[in-house]
């Protein structure tokens, strides 16, 4: 197996993270993973360790760092450098999920959507892929979300969030190219990773009806395309069908998602 160097990714202790770090493990690159509880991240070094064999020169790092913190990306791109890692490919994948009608948000739980959904993963992309411009080479994959093709209620915070990652990201990559940075924008549709907060339920028939997918699947996907340097890609073909569509769905998803979250406020 081609060794390919150190690969860094926020998000990486669980679900679409978790499987991107594997399927990155495979093909050869070593791993840092970056997420909050300290309990999650051993976890996760400890199921992916076992995807090494004795006397590998993969190794698997893990640190902790909350990312919405101001200067939380600052500071875990200080502690890349005194640890001497050269990464070649940096993965933004730690997210916030709100879905609530803006109004009922509280002023933290927007300071926090927008500085880790945007700020965080701006101040990465820019830190490393200046040092990759300099080295001539280095990957990036920036997740936004299907919620960008989905002006509903409830998304407000959110779906503007991801749109930001998109258009952020796909001009940057247009940028850096000629430079040997390429970096992919991921747009998932729904994946079962619990971050939607569904009843287990609706998350099954979501999946049954091809509108969600799991996390390994959409992991691979990924990977294939950040392998290949493509651009942007909706992981699932289908989900590239049904965006004309989906203004005809608005008031239908819209009540699914809206009623979750009334269930959500009437336990708090
Ligand atoms: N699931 C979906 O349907 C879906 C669809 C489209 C896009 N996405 C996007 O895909 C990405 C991953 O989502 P997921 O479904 O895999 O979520 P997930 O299963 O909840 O995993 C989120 C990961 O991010 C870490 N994280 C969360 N907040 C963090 C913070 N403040 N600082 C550092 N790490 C943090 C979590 O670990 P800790 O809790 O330990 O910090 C965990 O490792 C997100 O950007 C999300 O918006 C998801």
């Amino acid at each position: 197996m081609k060794l390919r160097g150190w690969a860094l990714v926020t998000g990486g202790s669980a679900g679409i993270g978790l499987e991107v770090s594997r399927g990155l493990l495979r093909k050869g690159y070593s791993l840092i993973l970056v997420s909050r509880s300290p309990q999650k991240l051993k976890n996760a070094k400890y199921e992916l360790s076992r995807e090494l064999q004795k006397s590998d020169e993969r190794q698997i790092t893990i640190h902790t760092a909350d990312l919405a913190e101001p200067s939380a990306a600052d500071n875990l791109y200080a502690w890349v450098q005194s640890r001497k890692f050269v990464v070649e490919m940096l993965v933004n994948d730690a997210g916030m999920y709100i879905c609530d009608e803006a109004l009922n948000v509280s002023r933290e739980r927007v300071e926090a959507i927008l500085s880790l959904n945007i700020r965080a993963l701006t101040t990465l992309s820019l830190l490393f892929a200046r040092e990759m411009a300099e080295r001539g080479r280095g990957r990036i994959v920036n997740i936004s979300s299907y919620s960008v093709y989905m002006r509903y209620a409830g998304l407000s915070l959110y779906g503007a969030t991801k749109a930001y990652v998109r258009n952020f990201s796909v001009a940057l990559s247009r940028e850096v190219r000629s430079k040997g940075v390429k970096i992919t924008t991921v747009a998932p549709s729904g994946v079962d990773t619990g971050l939607l907060g569904l009843p287990p339920s609706t998350a099954r028939l979501a999946r049954i009806t091809g509108f969600m997918m799991g996390p390994a699947r959409c992991g691979r996907i990924i990977v294939r395309a950040a392998m290949r340097g493509r651009r942007y890609i909706v992981p699932g073909w289908h989900n590239y069908l049904v965006i004309p569509f989906l203004g005809l769905l608005r008031p239908v998803m819209t009540k699914v998602m809206l009623k979750n979250t009334a269930t959500e406020h009437a336990k708090l």
